[in-house]
């Protein structure tokens, strides 16, 4: 195979990249990188509340479209990211007042207008996204404080309404390994599938550093399986601090194919999506100052070492 998404289509896995907002509007490198290599793509950000209704009533999907009609014109399986999730939230939504009534009628308006608007589009969505503390108890944020746990169910069950066919995720960070996350995670999902709740899938998150040593995401993911879930690693990304070197460079490469392997180990793992794949566009160093270098690509938009170990992981020889 000469691409990623060739060796993962003969494997019958999807590989992706979280698609940043600017490049996909004006960067023609990145769209053909992005075109060749990739066969499901996730927005960035372009999916999120703040940016979709930044104002109350007027919705802007120009992001979403953009990503959507991409999206079709390369064969793209598109993982819509994400509707219910504590941050990026509009200030009119977290500053307005509202009543537990009120939030829960545009919680449920917000959701249908989102999966209505992609239906058809949007194969896949991140219905709720991070909703658990380090100890696998609840998460407090604006929905469990406000609403209570109530709101998890009624996410689900109102995204499957507006779209039938698409597969609804939790999507988490932390939950990669036997953490008390994983379990916390575990307990939850067991919960809502015991109340019928629509879901059909975990996303594992799965932002790493050089130094970690990936152990256990296979069996975690197998877990979930057994409740007849899907799983997919969902926003993999491995930092290192800058400069970047070529130990740094060659750990890197052993996470991103540890977790590829670890895709390809479990039959219901149906994708593994990169949090960016250039280092020109990543989120780690606004958010880690002197970490970085977390993707496949450099800046330039050459592979990396962890480019080729994703490839010879996924063809296998
Ligand atoms: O584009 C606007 C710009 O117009 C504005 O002037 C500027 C001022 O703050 O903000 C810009 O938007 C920022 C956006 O990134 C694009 O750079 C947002 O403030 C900033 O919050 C946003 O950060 C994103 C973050 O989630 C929060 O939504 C990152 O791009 C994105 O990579 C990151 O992704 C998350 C996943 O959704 C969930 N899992 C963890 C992951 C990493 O944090």
């Amino acid at each position: 195979a000469t691409t990623l998404r060739d060796a993962a289509t003969s494997r019958g896995v999807l590989i992706g990249s979280a698609v940043a907002t600017g490049p996909l509007r004006d960067d023609a490198a990145y769209q053909a990188k992005l075109g060749a290599e990739f066969s499901t793509v996730t927005p960035e950000d372009d999916m999120k509340w703040a940016r979709v209704e930044p104002v109350r009533g007027q919705y802007d999907f120009s992001g979403g479209d953009r990503l959507a009609d991409f999206a079709a014109a390369h064969g793209q399986t598109i993982r819509g990211h994400t509707l219910v999730w504590h941050h990026s939230l509009p200030a009119w939504l977290t500053s307005g007042g509202f009543t537990a009534d009120q939030l829960r009628a545009i919680l449920k308006a917000h959701i249908e207008a989102m999966v209505t608007r992609y239906r058809g589009r949007v194969a896949i969505w991140d219905v709720v996204n991070e909703p658990l503390a380090e100890d696998g108890t609840l998460r407090p944020g604006f929905w469990l404080d406000n609403l209570g746990p109530g709101y998890l169910a009624d996410s689900f069950r109102w995204a499957r309404v507006a779209d039938p066919t698409a597969k609804l995720y939790l999507n988490e960070y932390g939950a990669e390994g036997g953490t008390a996350k994983a379990r916390g995670l575990f307990a939850l999902v067991t919960s809502l599938k015991a109340q019928g709740v629509p879901l059909d899938g975990i996303g594992f998150q799965t932002h790493k550093l050089d130094t970690t040593r990936l152990s256990g995401l296979a069996d975690t993911m197998r877990r979930f399986a057994v409740l007849d879930l899907d799983v997919a690693v969902t926003e993999l990304d491995v930092r290192m601090p800058l400069p970047a070197n070529a130990d740094r460079l060659t750990r890197q490469a052993d996470v991103y194919g540890w977790a590829v392997s670890a895709c390809l180990a479990v039959p219901r793992c149906r994708s593994i999506t990169t949090w960016g794949f250039t280092d020109a566009h990543s989120w780690v160093p606004d958010n880690y100052p002197g970490w970085g270098a977390a993707a496949l690509f450099d800046e330039g938009l050459s592979a990396k070492a962890a480019y080729y170990r994703v490839l010879t992981t996924l063809t296998g020889w």
